[in-house]
């Protein structure tokens, strides 16, 4: 077990060697993770699984995959994904005809190919642009390769998969070249890095249940300066922005914030 003492070290040497902040995480959970993971790996203490976190990339890996958790779906909450299809990028559609959009912790890509599908059947042959970040770099690169296995896919129609999806000769599904380019992948901590502005929309589903009531706050304000007057904040089916008024925020629908117009 470790003492005040020996985590208030694991934090500070962790920050200034990787920039992860993790006072900006819940402490219980994140506790629990560093010595849950010290005894799996036989280290005598957090300090030894500190200096194999720093030294060997493979650890550091698994470091962070333990930290974000990845679970993700094509379509995650298919009623709200229908909802943003059918009244929200319709709404916005009418202001932007060329829509900014940021999926914020966008894990293996699911959350940013299912936006792309959405719009090309929305809007055929128009140019939108969607970012899509997350702190994890092994899972951008899967989200980059953009290659799944048949149970990542399967919250998906076959109809959608039949016309965006090609199987390889493995088994697995490739998404086709005219989704994969509608989307920029990069690189983004959401607890640290600048945030672009000037989005009509921003996905941020499911990323934030280990982050401090304080941190959250921070970030759902940042998210609002992000936003056009008029943008949309879409959260997790589970979530809400609970200082929403404060930060100014409208409920546009549960699950949607706005950023009223101007
Ligand atoms: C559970 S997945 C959610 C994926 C997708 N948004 C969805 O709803 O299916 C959470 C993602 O948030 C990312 N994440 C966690 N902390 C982050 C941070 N500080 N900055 C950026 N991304 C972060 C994780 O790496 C992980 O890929």
């Amino acid at each position: 077990m470790m003492d005040d003492r020996d985590w208030a070290s694991f934090k500070q040497k962790l920050k200034a060697k990787t920039e992860i902040d993790l006072d900006l995480y819940k402490e219980a959970q994140m506790k629990r993770r560093v010595e849950g993971y010290v005894r799996k790996k036989g280290f005598d203490s957090s300090a030894q699984y500190f200096d194999s976190i720093v030294n060997s990339k493979a650890d550091f890996d698994a470091f962070i995959e333990h930290l974000t958790i990845n679970v993700s779906e094509f379509f995650r909450n298919s009623d709200k994904f229908l909802q943003l299809e059918k009244e929200v990028i319709p709404y916005l559609l009418e202001r932007s005809p060329k829509l900014n959009i940021w999926s914020a912790g966008c894990s293996i890509g699911a959350e940013p190919y299912s936006l792309a599908m959405i719009l090309k059947e929305v809007t055929p042959g128009k140019q939108h642009r969607i970012l899509a970040t997350d702190l994890d770099i092994e899972i951008l690169a899967k989200a980059k390769r953009g290659v799944y296995l048949p149970n990542e896919i399967q919250s998906m129609t076959k109809e959608r998969v039949v016309r965006y999806f090609t199987q390889n000769t493995d088994g697995t599904y490739a998404v086709q070249n005219e989704i994969k380019r509608l989307i920029e992948f990069k690189r983004h901590n959401l607890l640290k890095d600048r945030f672009e502005s000037g989005f009509d929309l921003i996905l941020c589903r499911n990323v934030v249940i280990y982050f401090t009531e304080e941190a959250k706050f921070d970030l759902y304000t940042n998210f609002f300066k992000a936003l056009k007057p008029g943008g949309i904040l879409f959260v997790g089916g589970t979530e809400s922005v609970i200082n929403c008024r404060q930060i100014g925020y409208t409920t546009y629908k549960p699950f949607f914030y706005q950023r009223p117009l101007e």
